[in-house]
């Protein structure tokens, strides 16, 4: 018998090496190299089959209202309007997101057949979990296991239209002599099922983990191999969660869709504005409305600064949500620009509701938050601000100006302030009054003066 040959793969980037490294020379991440087995050569002799029927672009036949719907609105339109039959979707996120509870409830709305094989639990503790998620559906068929050749048997029993595999990182193939988890297995489960899916038609939700930094073990093959990579994500202390799409190749990856997470499962949340402002102290200084765009859709949130006198050395500066040398950068423009005097000052700014923002639009009401604070003056609670700010103080037009100016009237707000370049966009004749700003101590003196 010959020797078991061994190999380093990075778990990042399948970057392999015959040694093990501390740091991957592909994609930079440390302490990312696993042991696995060199799999024996088992190239075979490349045999050419005869008579390949081939078809013109015309006689192929196919429209878009083939697409499986999931029925639930948020997720199909994440995906670009249901599932694609044939196409293998990536679904990923942070142990306990909900990833899981998504897919059941997805496969459970779905009027196809749907088998759904799970890797992490017992086919009893789906069945509590669905009861819990209070799904009943005659075309839900369950599979506990983990050995891809019988799994791929039984998908070809069932000829369901949708497979979920939870998780990938559980799945293996018997012929490989690499444990389940490894980048060799996961690669090669996926194309397996990526080969079947094509061949039968049927589409595949891969549920797969996501690493400490945030990527999907083995995400660059996977990325490659896949048709559609969603994300889900949110935080673990707030109820609310977002798929995102990272690749779609049947759809764009500009859209969002919002849940809540409730013990009963996921609901969808059709206005997220209404999530994000649900809480809002409308009397406090300290806080600024913002319309900023995710995806295409316009989406109200609050922005909560809370400024202290600091009486030690170094103020601290601590920013959740927002990026933090934007905000150092703000509050530099607000020192020097708009005189207010921050430099001794501790200064905590939150996106409230738990959110992440990184589009420069929200800026001004970054600064409005801060200035409101510090000077312990209310920004009137009727007021949405919207702009982006130089470091010459000014304010720069931003993107999709009238959705934004259309979420703001539909929640009831009365006025928008917003750059004074945007005007010419505007179209707008709704009852919203529009004022435009073009430097911030205008802004200022409007909003707190
Ligand atoms: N018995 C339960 N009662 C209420 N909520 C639960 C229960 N079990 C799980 N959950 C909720 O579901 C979440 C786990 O979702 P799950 O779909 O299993 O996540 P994932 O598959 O992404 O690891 C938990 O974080 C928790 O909020
Ligand atoms: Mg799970």
């Amino acid at each position: 018998m010959s020797k078991t040959k061994i190999k380093y793969v990075c778990s990042n980037c399948g970057y392999e090496s015959l040694r093990w490294l501390g740091k991957c020379p592909e994609c930079d991440s440390w302490n990312s190299f696993t042991e696995e087995i060199v799999e024996a050569d088992k190239q075979k002799k490349i045999t050419y089959k005869g008579n390949v029927a081939i078809n013109s672009i015309d006689q192929i036949s196919a429209n878009e209202e083939e697409r499986i719907k999931t029925r639930i609105e948020e997720f199909d339109r994440v995906l670009g309007g249901g599932l694609m039959p044939g196409s293998v979707i990536l679904l990923g996120g942070d142990p306990g997101i909900g990833k899981s509870t998504l897919a059941m409830q997805a496969a459970s709305n779905i009027k196809e057949k749907v088998l759904y094989v799970t890797g992490e639990e017992s086919a009893k503790q789906i069945k509590i979990r669905a009861n819990r998620l209070k799904i009943k559906s005659e075309n839900f068929y369950v599979l506990a296991e983990t050995d891809m050749s019988v799994i791929i048997s039984g998908i070809n029993n069932l000829s369901p239209a949708v497979v979920v595999i939870d998780s990938i990182q559980t799945m293996y193939r018997s012929e490989l002599e690499n444990s389940p988890g490894t980048i060799t297995q996961i690669r090669e489960s996926t194309a397996l099922l990526m080969e079947e899916a094509k061949r039968n038609l049927f589409s595949v939700i891969i549920i797969g983990h996501v690493t400490k930094e945030g990527m999907i073990a083995g995400p660059k093959i996977l990325e490659h191999i896949v048709d559609t990579v969603i994300q889900f994500e949110g935080e673990s202390n707030h109820s609310f969660r977002i798929l995102r799409a990272q690749k779609n190749r049947f759809g764009s990856t500009n859209e969002i869709g919002v849940f809540e997470m409730h013990e009963d499962g996921l609901t969808e949340v059709k206005n997220p504005s209404e999530l994000f402002l649900s809480e809002r102290e409308k009397e406090s200084a300290g806080s600024a409305v913002t319309a900023t765009i995710e995806g295409t859709r316009p989406i109200l949130l609050e922005v909560q600064a809370l400024v202290t006198p600091s009486n030690y050395g170094n103020p601290q500066r601590v920013a959740t949500g927002f990026d933090y040398r934007r905000l150092s950068i703000l509050l530099a423009v607000l020192e020097k620009r708009a005189g207010l005097r921050l430099s001794a000052a501790n200064v905590f700014l939150n996106l409230a509701g738990g959110a992440k923002i990184n589009e420069p639009a929200i800026d001004l009401s970054i600064c409005c938050s801060i200035a409101s604070s510090l000077l312990d003056k209310i920004v009137d609670n009727n007021t949405v601000v919207i702009g982006e700010v130089g470091l010459g103080g000014e304010i720069r037009s931003v993107g999709n100006i009238e959705k934004r100016i259309q979420e703001a009237e539909k929640l009831g707000f009365k006025k928008v302030i917003l750059p004074k370049n945007n005007m010419k966009g505007i179209k707008n004749n709704g009852t919203i009054r529009i004022i435009p700003a073009e430097n911030l101590s205008e802004v200022i003196n409007i909003l707190l003066k």
